[in-house]
């Protein structure tokens, strides 16, 4: 199920101007409820009534509904955000909806107005919801391309054996194939993928490696929020696998380049 839905899963930008159904409505502010992530950072979405609050984004036609998650920062709180939010979007697309994470092409202001946002708080992503146009626009084709949005990393590029200098390929991994190639998949800021891991023992250790073009905003840094997403499509995967993840925060000390950082790490039991 979870690997359906990562593979099904893609930016949706063009929609068919339809509300969502009252009970497609129902259904996803009763998953939206049950999100929760590792690091037990409380993340607050809103369901948002395009068409009420003026929200539109300049990548989108035929939006009419929009999800923003907003929090308080506090330790972890870019990475907890990318694990909630991705299982929104995830959520959103086992009930068959459109969504596409939106951080960058949209009126801030308007967005944070509609979504309350107290002082101490900050609204990183919002995504809109609903049913896919059965055409795509000319503009989100030319996107598509422009960010080569159906490509991916070489799984022996992101993942190691034990150290950096040991590239991991999907053969030597057995049974963490299947969670990793979910990781392998999964969106990311600008498409630039920068989630690592390096298996070691029976923990799978996710890093950072950032990519030089990003500024880190007072609203999120766009790239540990990708991270997030990595960590949820592995526990997500790997728990449909059976393999038991047990997120951990247990650094392992490796040789760290410029620009490359620890971010948590999983335990599995591998029968
Ligand atoms: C944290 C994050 C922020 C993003 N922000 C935007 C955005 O502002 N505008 C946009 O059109 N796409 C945005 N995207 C979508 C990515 O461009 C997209 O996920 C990537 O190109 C891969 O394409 P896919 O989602 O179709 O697999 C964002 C994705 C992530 C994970």
């Amino acid at each position: 199920m979870i690997e359906k839905l990562i593979r099904e899963r893609r930016s949706v930008r063009t929609y068919d101007d339809r509300l969502l159904s009252p009970d497609d409505l129902q259904k996803l502010q009763a998953l939206i409820k049950t999100i929760v992530n590792p690091f037990g950072v409380d993340i607050i979405f809103k369901v948002l009534n395009a068409k009420e609050h003026g929200l539109s984004s300049p990548v989108l036609c035929g939006d009419t509904l929009y999800v923003g998650g907003k929090v308080t920062p506090c330790e972890h709180w870019n990475e907890a955000y990318g694990y909630a939010f991705e299982k929104l979007i995830l959520a959103a697309q086992s009930l068959g909806l459109g969504t596409v994470w939106i951080g960058g092409t949209m009126n801030r202001s308007i967005f944070e107005k509609a979504m309350a946002l107290e002082t101490d708080e900050v609204m990183p992503c919002v995504t809109p919801v609903g049913y896919t146009a059965a055409k795509m626009s000319i503009r989100e084709g030319l996107m598509r391309k422009a960010v080569k949005a159906d490509w991916r990393m070489p799984f022996e590029e992101l993942f190691f054996d034990g150290a950096w200098s040991a590239p991991l390929t999907a053969e030597k991994a057995g049974a963490l194939a299947y969670p990793l190639e979910m990781v392998r998949l999964g969106p990311s800021a600008v498409n630039k993928q920068p989630w690592r891991a390096v298996v070691m023992d029976d923990a799978v250790h996710f890093h950072l490696k950032r990519n030089k073009d990003f500024a880190i905003g007072k609203s999120g840094d766009m790239q540990k929020i990708d991270a997030g997403i990595a960590l949820c499509h592995f526990d997500l995967a790997a728990q449909e696998a059976g393999l038991n993840p047990q997120f951990q925060l247990s650094n392992p000390g490796l040789p760290l380049e410029d620009g490359t950082e620890y971010i948590a790490s999983y335990k599995v039991t591998i029968a």
